[in-house]
């Protein structure tokens, strides 16, 4: 495997070439676990599918001269819609791991969302990156631990915290499995180091009626009252990450979550979950027009974003491209990826007669009528 570069490489032309590079970069087993999804990787598929449709029809004559990809975002004024998804163990990719994606998303003027198990700490994280970052929780089994990583977070200067509710428990991914990958000792959770730790439910401890997933994996899963406690519990805007069904984005939106993640988690929880490209346009019509809402599974090119946006996203999220960016070429991978991505956003924008992230919401109406046919 090669040490990441510290130029970009030849052979570069869109952001989706980092994922072919990467494999020169990232060791096999650990590029299985990144790249793979959940058990037959049917959600993982489908989140690709989903962007091959619908297409884009373009309009002629649109003066796009003063074009741009401004907006914002509860609040955050953004100068484009691409944020860095939470990725968990950046070490796997890169030495320096998240430090390196948070100077990234600095100079790009990108929002980080630092992982809850990353593996630099959030405040190393925090130092790195720019004014506006965003620290990803995953409750604890014990509240005092969950509270002291909000409590952390806010000190270190995060501007939101997100919320990932889909993967309480998750189901493995098959190929690294196979193929014998272990989390190395250096890609460990440092925001967890120093924690008393959390005493998972011995299998020999459950009774013959009892199940290793409910009354073990899920014991200390979070419920409805345990948001209720983090929104009560802290001074920063919540987002909730993992949302595909538009009831629960109502039930969320209504109890004050300020902005709401459509995501399966990239495939790598519920394998059978739609693409969150599929299930926009009704969460969408449920949560009304100004209610802030991002997707992430599946993007790979501005062409994605697009339709991401005419389908009803406020702002996307970028997952796995992040890592292997980071893997080819560090900080300057990352940014570079993120350069190529608003550039083909733009492109796609100007082609398409779109001058502002508002006219391609214009267009996306009609796109959801359309998209109401779709299982
Ligand atoms: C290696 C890896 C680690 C991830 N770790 C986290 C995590 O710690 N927290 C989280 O909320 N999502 C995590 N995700 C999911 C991403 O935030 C995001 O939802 C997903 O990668 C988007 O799909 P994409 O990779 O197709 O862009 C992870 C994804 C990958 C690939």
């Amino acid at each position: 495997m090669n040490p990441a570069l510290n130029h970009i490489p030849p052979g570069i032309f869109c952001a989706q070439d980092y994922e072919r590079l990467a494999a020169d970069f990232i060791p096999h087993p650990a590029l299985l676990y990144i790249a793979g999804g959940s058990a037959r990787e049917t959600t993982l598929r489908a989140n690709l599918d989903a962007f091959e449709n619908p297409c884009i029809r373009p309009r002629l004559l649109r003066d796009v001269s003063a074009g741009h990809t401004r907006l914002s975002l509860f609040g955050r004024a953004l100068l484009h819609p691409v944020l860095l998804a939470p990725v968990a163990f950046q070490t796997l990719a890169h030495p320096l791991g998240e430090t390196e994606t948070a100077r990234a998303a600095a100079a790009m003027d990108t929002v980080m969302t630092c992982s809850t198990l990353s593996s630099r700490t959030l405040e190393d994280v925090a130092r790195a990156a720019g004014t506006e970052k965003w620290f990803q929780l995953y409750f604890q089994p014990a509240r005092a631990v969950t509270l002291d990583l909000i409590h952390r977070a806010e000190a270190a200067g995060y501007t939101a915290l997100v919320v990932t509710l889909d993967a309480s428990i998750r189901s493995p991914g098959l190929a690294s499995l196979r193929a014998g990958f272990q989390m190395p000792d250096d890609a460990q959770a440092a925001n967890l180091v120093g924690y008393p730790a959390a005493k998972p439910v011995q299998r020999e401890t459950l009774t013959a009626e009892q199940s290793a997933i409910f009354q073990g994996g899920m014991a200390h899963a979070p419920h409805w009252d345990d948001l209720a406690w983090v929104l009560a519990n802290t001074r920063l805007p919540v987002l909730v990450k993992g949302v595909l069904r538009a009831d629960d984005a109502l039930a969320l939106a209504r109890m004050g979550v300020t902005a709401l993640v459509v995501s399966n988690h990239g495939g790598r929880t519920l394998d059978g979950a739609p693409a969150s490209l599929a299930v926009l346009p009704e969460i969408r019509a449920a949560v009304g027009e100004d209610y802030p809402l991002l997707l992430d599974s599946g993007i790979r090119s501005g062409a994605d974003i697009f339709r991401a946006l005419a389908l009803g996203a406020d702002a996307v999220m970028i997952g796995r491209l992040q890592v292997y960016a980071l893997s080819v070429a560090g900080a300057l991978g990352v940014a570079h990826m993120l350069k190529l991505l608003r550039e083909e956003l733009e492109l796609c924008m100007a082609q398409a007669g779109c001058a502002t992230l508002a006219e391609i919401r214009e267009i996306s109406i009609r796109w959801r009528e359309a998209a109401k046919a779709v299982p």
